[in-house]
């Protein structure tokens, strides 16, 4: 059976993860994921920090301005809309079942505000003594940051950028990650085709979780 076909009997409740620097290509990967599942009638929560919700619009507005306010301040902010996004879609999720496709969480907590000068040890600490559920697995897409900058010059076309997509800022970012990253992470080349990502991703879900 193909690796694809095999996800059909993948079941929940299951939490994976998707995390990358901006422009790793984390978001289409998420996309894919939950669009196959869903399409072999799988039970799929497709979940997103920084959420929709009030303290996800307090934060885009903070993404869009001309300066970062203080690291602490930020983890503050991630964490309120994490508290939420875990109580109203996360835990409901999990009791029914589904399998969560998320695409960002507190790894982004530690790996971003991380360099903004905080330890990222810490702000991990921080988010499991929050009682955060923990994912299932992580696939982390890593791209080198030259490329991650390319990508999102050209889906900008020229226009403005969120105050964290700057080179410097994404190369200390994936260094974070990298130190972050424990036994449920894989890491996985992000710099091929968006189907040769996905294969990898697929492989190794299938590997990990389907008998
Ligand atoms: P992103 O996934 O790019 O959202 P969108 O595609 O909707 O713009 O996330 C926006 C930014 O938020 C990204 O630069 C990473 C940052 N971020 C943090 O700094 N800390 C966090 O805890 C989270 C969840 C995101």
């Amino acid at each position: 059976m193909k690796d694809d076909e095999a996800l059909k009997k993948l079941r929940g409740p299951l939490f994976i993860l998707f995390e990358g620097i901006d422009g790793s290509g984390k978001t289409t990967q998420a996309d894919m994921l939950a669009g196959l599942l869903d399409s072999m009638s799988v039970p799929v929560a497709r979940l997103a920090e920084p959420t929709r919700g009030v303290w996800g619009a307090e934060i885009r507005k903070m993404l869009s301005g001309n300066a970062a306010p203080d690291p602490w301040e930020q983890v503050r902010l991630f964490i309120l809309d994490r508290r939420e996004d875990v109580a109203m879609n996360v835990i409901p999720a999990l009791g029914r079942g589904d399998v969560i496709v998320m695409d960002r969480y507190y790894y982004s907590n530690a790996a971003y505000q991380g360099a903004g000068g905080i330890d990222p040890g810490e702000i991990m600490e921080i988010n499991r003594k929050e009682g955060f559920p923990e994912p299932d697995r992580i696939y982390f897409i890593d791209i080198d940051p030259v490329l991650a900058m390319n990508r999102i010059a050209s889906r900008n076309n020229g226009g403005t950028t969120e105050i964290f997509e700057k080179g410097d800022f994404l190369s200390a970012v994936r260094k974070n990650y990298l130190s972050i990253l424990g036994k449920n992470s894989v890491v996985i080349d992000g710099s091929g085709a968006p189907e040769k990502v996905f294969a990898s991703v697929v492989s190794d879900i299938r590997n990990a979780f389907i008998q």
